[in-house]
């Protein structure tokens, strides 16, 4: 590394002037003896780098309208042998350019993204012949900068042991931020603090400054490099952090190579950052010739069911993907014109979610009970087709080697997309999803996909970076909290965070978010009980006044049910009597009491603690044997002890049964709404299918596009609300979905978007005069209206709106 172990103080001040290659006349120049400045405007003038050279030592600022964004931050890379570039550098010289073109979207929120800003590429070297470039690009949405390392001398394969660049925000801005480094990588509610108060976060990072300029710091194009997350210092400068091999290498590059570009964007207001393209901008263009086998579509599955814990993904009693709940699964969607069945759960030598050391799972063979040829071949006889499911356990190590003839398998079934899912903390138990091992494998899975014609959802993914722009079947991915959460504890997604998500996560991708959960309160998880059987448990609790008490099956995967209460009395003696009937199959099935701990707030205590599991046996003929009831003595707890939940108490954690850890915290409404907020080219209606039948509410489902012409972000406020508008690629008709948080709001809405040659018809899906996320989720309103210059609307708390403006022909 001899070339970079330079010596600054010997190192000659810059020389910008000396070395300009060309200048146009967005440029200018300062120049005296020991600084240099250079500074880029965006097209229109709204956004302005300025970049200085001060001895050798180059930082940049950001300002937007004239206001500041980001103060002087330093840039850099720095090597494991020691060295530090972008130190005691010479400007040798720089290019200028303006780019204004348009592009096409295979498919997209919109159809056509213009390309407009100016380019400046700085060329540094050092006096031992280090040579790098500076490539700064002013848009008029925000800026964004990388550096592209040319030449180190003899070395050709470098460790980066960190990236220098800094974002010295211009106020202690408010911000919305994920931690990083977590288990659940990100899947975590957004924290909203000062910029001062940030942890090591995820990217996008959002701001809003207290003038109303909204920012979000995140990065495009993330090739052969690791992921940036943001270091908070306990001020308003932040570092960029690269996520670690899990030696400690930062990334391993060949030089020369090019970083991710690090993309700022700004904003007047959170709705105008919604509408921003930046990221895509800055990746390359398509790279595969023929897209038209990539098809956005709407998809149901056999998942809820598991996902809930009344099936499960592996073979068994329970086992949810069976040929024949497949067929039922294709025949709904054949009669309502959905596109493609997920049938998770499929895949030979599967060991559940979380497998030890070695995963055995195949992705050419099915388990015994699937028969994917006949399946697939039914649906297509539909005119519809499964969509793949092949579960890696964040198993790299085991996928890999079987993606050639994976995919090949579908390809020949003529399946075209394929959700692939990375359940684990670490990939192969021991590198970051957002590494550069992450990163490479990631950019790896989905060119294979390409080749044989595969479009993919990844969940448990790494963050997108744009990627969509260069392999359009890159279709959509998880990589956040999604619906999954209201099936399991701690009070699921509260009311605020699909109002918040607009303005972080997905501000970067589609999000398969599964949005469609009809059933919010969970009442009809046993409709389908073919070959069940019924069981009476009881629970008999002798005096100690346990409340909100729930039995737990795992012939249901340990899933809640309430259970009713009977009091009798004699004399002094209180007797509370619990029961419900549990609908099981042919088995042996162990199962267990919780109870609500209104000490702890603890919904799910474990009335067993310490005992083994109660059993109970069903036989083929129904024949019911082993314990039905427990029954707890008085234990004489002292009334502080007890898990005692008072009326007024229970009502504060939520009006259904199970309590707040287990419903959708939403109204009926605002899940039609997600469609048309949350984009998604795959969207998947998720319940289960028995929930749609005669459901008027699911017309909206079945007529919603899943790919637009044109986007419109109407209103918005991170964290408290949307509107979006879209229009139908295929249509002239366009769509509205809003939603909110936990305050009920009117809006009054201007359409100037709709053609104004045009006669629209409004079919709306409104929250009812009643509804409230929590006391009345399924008061709805569905009617059609006539269509003047404004619509007004209105939503109830933790509510939405969804219309279809129809277009009726001219006026
Ligand atoms: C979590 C995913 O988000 C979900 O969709 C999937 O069903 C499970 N993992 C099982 O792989």
């Amino acid at each position: 590394m001899k070339l970079l172990t330079f010596n600054k103080k010997i190192m000659k001040l810059s020389r910008i002037s000396n070395y300009m290659a060309c200048l146009s006349l967005i440029w200018f120049l300062n120049s005296c003896e020991n600084s240099k400045s250079i500074s880029i405007l965006s097209p229109k003038g709204v956004n302005s780098i300025f970049l200085e050279n001060n001895a050798g030592q180059i930082s940049y600022r950001v300002e937007h309208q004239g206001k500041k964004v980001i103060n002087k931050s330093k840039l850099g890379l720095s090597f494991k042998e020691g060295a530090l570039l972008l130190d005691g550098f010479d400007i040798i010289g720089s290019e200028t350019k303006t780019v204004d073109n348009t592009w096409n979207q295979p498919w997209g929120e919109s159809k056509t993204i213009q390309n407009y800003y100016n380019e400046s590429v700085i060329s540094l070297r050092t006096q031992e012949g280090a040579e790098l470039d500076l490539i700064f690009r002013a848009y008029d949405d925000g800026i964004a900068f990388r550096y592209h390392v040319k030449n180190l001398g003899e070395n050709k394969n470098v460790i980066i042991d960190d990236e220098i660049t800094e974002f010295n925000m211009a106020e202690d801005a408010e911000s919305w931020w994920i931690k990083a480094y977590d288990r659940n990588r990100y899947e975590q509610l957004y924290k909203h603090t000062k910029i001062s108060k940030i942890d090591t976060v995820h990217t996008p990072l959002t701001m809003r400054f207290s003038n109303g300029v909204h920012v979000s710091i995140h990065e495009a194009s993330l090739t052969n490099y690791s992921s940036m997350q943001i270091v908070g210092g306990k001020s308003t400068r932040l570092y960029c952090d690269l996520a670690p091999w899990s030696n400690g290498d930062k990334v391993r590059a060949k030089v020369p190579f090019v970083t991710p570009w690090r993309t700022i964007k700004i904003a007047d207001s959170a709705a105008e950052l919604v509408g921003s393209d930046l990221t895509l901008n800055c990746n390359e263009p398509n790279v595969l010739k023929d897209v038209s086998w990539i098809k956005p579509s709407k998809y149901i599955g056999i998942w809820w069911g598991m996902i809930m814990g009344k099936w499960t993904w592996g073979t068994g009693l329970k086992h949810g993907a069976t040929t024949k709940r497949a067929k039922k699964y294709i025949d709904f969607a054949a009669k309502h014109g959905i596109d493609e069945v997920l049938i998770e759960g499929v895949s030979a030598g599967f060991e559940g979610l979380f497998p030890g050391d070695t995963v055995m799972t195949s992705f050419t063979k099915e388990t015994n009970d699937f028969d994917i040829e006949t399946v697939q071949k039914y649906a297509q006889s539909m005119g519809i087709s499964l969509q793949a499911y092949h579960e890696t356990s964040a198993s790299p190590n085991n996928y890999l080697p079987q993606l050639d003839s994976a995919f090949a398998k579908l390809n020949r079934l003529g399946i075209t997309k394929v959700k692939i899912g990375h359940v684990g903390a670490w990939l192969n138990k021991n590198e970051y999803h957002y590494g550069q091992y992450g990163v490479e494998y990631f950019r790896k899975v989905l060119q294979k996909a390409a080749e044989y014609k595969i479009g993919v959802n990844f969940h448990e993914p790494i963050k997108s970076t744009g990627e969509r722009r260069t392999y359009p079947n890159m279709l959509s991915r998880e990589g956040a909290r999604g619906m999954e959460y209201n099936a399991w504890g701690n009070g699921g997604n509260p009311v605020n965070h699909t109002t918040t998500l607009p303005f972080t996560r997905l501000l970067e991708a589609p999000m398969d978010y599964t949005p469609g959960i009809f059933d919010l309160l969970y009442q009809n998880l046993d409709t389908d009980n073919t070959g069940q059987f019924p069981v009476k448990i009881t629970f008999i609790d002798k005096g100690n006044g346990y409340s909100n008490i729930k039995f737990k099956g795992a012939e249901s995967y340990w899933q809640s049910k309430a259970m009713k209460r009977h009091i009798q009395v004699k004399g002094s003696d209180t007797t509370f009597v619990w029961t419900c009937t549990e609908m099981m199959k042919p088995g042996e099935w162990e199962w267990g009491i919780s109870a609500h701990d209104i000490v702890t707030h603890n919904n799910n205590k474990w009335l067993l603690e310490g005992e083994s599991n109660q059993k109970v046996r069903v036989s083929k003929k129904g024949k019911v044997t082993g314990r039905t009831s427990l029954i707890v003595p008085n234990l004489g707890l002292d009334p502080k002890d007890r898990i005692i939940a008072s009326e007024s108490e229970l009502l504060k954690v939520g009006t259904n049964v199970f309590g707040k850890t287990q419903r959708v915290n939403t109204t009926l409404v605002k899940q039609l709404a997600y469609y048309v907020v949350i984009y998604s080219p795959i969207q998947m209606a998720s319940d289960f299918i028995e929930n749609y039948e005669n459901q008027p509410a699911f017309q909206f489902i079945k007529d919603v596009p899943v790919d637009w012409d044109t986007t419109v972000v109407i209103n918005g406020e991170v964290g408290e609300y949307i509107t979006v508008a879209r229009k139908d690629r295929n249509s002239k008709d366009w769509y509205l979905g809003s939603i909110t948080n936990d305050e009920s709001r009117t809006f009054e809405i201007n359409l100037s978007f709709l053609d104004t040659n045009g006669i629209y018809e409004a079919e709306y899906y409104a929250d009812g005069k009643n509804s409230d996320w929590e006391s009345n989720p399924y008061d709805i309103e569905i009617g059609t209206d006539n269509v003047g210059s404004v619509y007004h609307f209105n939503l109830a708390k933790g509510g939405g709106h969804a219309v279809r403006f129809k277009y009726k022909g001219k006026k």
